[in-house]
């Protein structure tokens, strides 16, 4: 990310006025130029062009990324004290939403992957249990797909939360090229979902931070997600930002659907290739939960190298320093790879070269398997507070060893699986103090802690 890749995604017009005028864009509200927070001008134009594109009623402008929409989504929906339901693998943005509203969340079950170890989606008979049992529930939360580019049956999740008359949110930073494929997973759009957030950053051709909101049918306000945002978004927003959604809304109305097909079709002879390199294995179509339905976005290459003894942050460490490519991400599991619209087949050669001189001078014993370690210590979450009573309440440092019995006030969130195993206003348990100890043995990465270490844990003062 972003999808761009230094300009190769963008639209070769656009791509050279950003190099050459990125001064001369760089305006704020003149006249003719319009107002993000009450467009009736190029802005109206360029959202309402946006929604025709990616099929919703009205379509908003971001400049804070998907993190501002998903705050403005859920204050949009839901009030001081009612509740979400939420898988427990969401992005902190969410967190931040609740705290910022004052909602309670209700976490759905977790189950990971065997083999990958990360999250699964929710199925939809998880989601009628939840809504049939606690009508303060005021909306669903889906993410579409996970970074992994791992999606579920999100048409059966709409359809079962509008069957109880419950608007479903989907976090879409992920899916922004969706809509321009047929060999991807469908975007929540196309399955009747409400509202929809999508970093075009990350996967299409727009500028860091740059994201749209969409609105589609009734259960969802326009005019009510128009007003969180104007509480939310800068009174100067950036007109570079806002010039790159347009910019690319022209480039996928013209060309979209040729040019993430070309993406998918070097996604798919990349995983052919990397399924053929001994001891390398891509996260694809072989995936599978219990009961769960799962689609799998072929762009996102989640690649483990498990079997030749390897963790993600060597192999990628090899790669960049003798190979000097960058992966997406890396883990104690795996490495991620990225094709976008930018990213060329010269790219994915070198890609499948380095990661075969890899193997071929890379023998060690077959790692231990983490996901059975880790599994089994993923304990559901005890809400105790709001995370918003949570966040604003007085704390205090405690040992780790001592929190038993205490309330968090802050995320500790291990990576993989992305799963949190404490969010603010929720019980510290011995379980979960044992599990923070196994993961740190098994240097597991952890998101959220103020002390890295995790020795100390803030809590809530009582
Ligand atoms: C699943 C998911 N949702 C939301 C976000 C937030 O998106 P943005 O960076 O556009 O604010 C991210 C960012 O990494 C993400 O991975």
């Amino acid at each position: 990310m972003p999808g761009h890749q230094q300009g190769r995604g963008l639209c070769p017009e656009c791509a050279e006025l950003m190099k050459c005028a990125l001064f001369d864009i760089d305006l704020t509200e003149l006249p003719g130029l319009d107002d993000l927070h009450c467009p009736t001008g190029p802005i109206k134009e360029a959202q309402d062009r946006a929604a025709r594109l990616f099929g919703a009623d009205k379509t908003f402008f971001l400049v804070n990324g998907t993190t501002v929409g998903i705050h403005a989504a859920i204050l949009s929906l839901c009030r001081q004290d009612e509740e979400i339901l939420l898988p427990r693998d969401i992005h902190r943005s969410v967190i931040g939403a609740c705290i910022l509203a004052g909602v309670y969340p209700r976490y759905l079950p977790i189950e990971l992957d065997a083999e990958f170890m990360i999250p699964l989606t929710p199925t939809r008979q998880e989601i009628e249990e939840e809504l049939g049992k606690n009508p303060e529930i005021k909306a669903v939360f889906a993410t579409n797909p996970s970074y992994y580019g791992l999606a579920g049956d999100l048409a059966g999740i709409v359809k079962t939360a509008h069957d109880f008359n419950v608007p479903v949110i989907v976090d879409e930073a992920h899916g922004s090229h969706f809509a321009f494929s047929d060999r991807l997973p469908a975007t929540a759009l196309s399955v009747g979902a409400d509202i929809s957030i999508q970093s075009t950053h990350k996967t299409l051709g727009a500028f860091t931070q740059a994201s749209m909101l969409h609105v589609s049918g009734s259960l969802s306000d326009n005019n009510e997600v128009a007003r969180q945002l104007k509480l939310l978004q800068s009174t100067s927003p950036s007109y570079i930002l806002m010039a790159s959604l347009d910019a690319t809304v022209a480039h996928m109305e013209s060309s979209g659907r040729l040019i993430v097909e070309q993406a998918i079709d070097l996604a798919f002879y990349a995983r052919s290739e990397i399924s053929n390199i001994d001891g390398l294995k891509c996260l694809g179509e072989k995936t599978k939960g219990k009961n769960r339905a799962i689609a799998v976005d072929p762009t996102k290459l989640y690649i483990s190298a498990q079997e030749l003894g390897l963790t993600g942050i060597q192999l990628a460490e090899v790669l960049l320093q003798k190979h000097r490519i960058q992966v997406e991400l890396c883990d104690q599991m795996c490495i991620l790879c990225m094709i976008t619209i930018g990213t060329s087949a010269e790219n994915v050669e070198r890609l499948i070269k380095a990661l075969k001189e890899i193997v071929v001078g890379t023998r060690t014993a077959k790692r231990e398997n983490l996901w059975e370690k880790i599994d089994n210590i993923m304990p559901q979450p005890n809400v105790k507070m709001s995370p918003r009573d949570a966040w604003f309440s007085d704390k205090r440092q405690v040992l780790l060893k001592d929190s038993e019995g205490e309330i968090a006030a802050e995320i500790i969130a291990p990576y993989p699986p992305g799963v949190p195993l404490l969010c603010p206003g929720e019980l510290i348990t011995r379980e979960i103090i044992e599990a923070v100890r196994c993961l740190k043995k098994l240097s597991v990465a952890f998101q959220g802690p103020a002390d890295p270490e995790i020795t100390s844990v803030y809590v809530v003062s009582r």
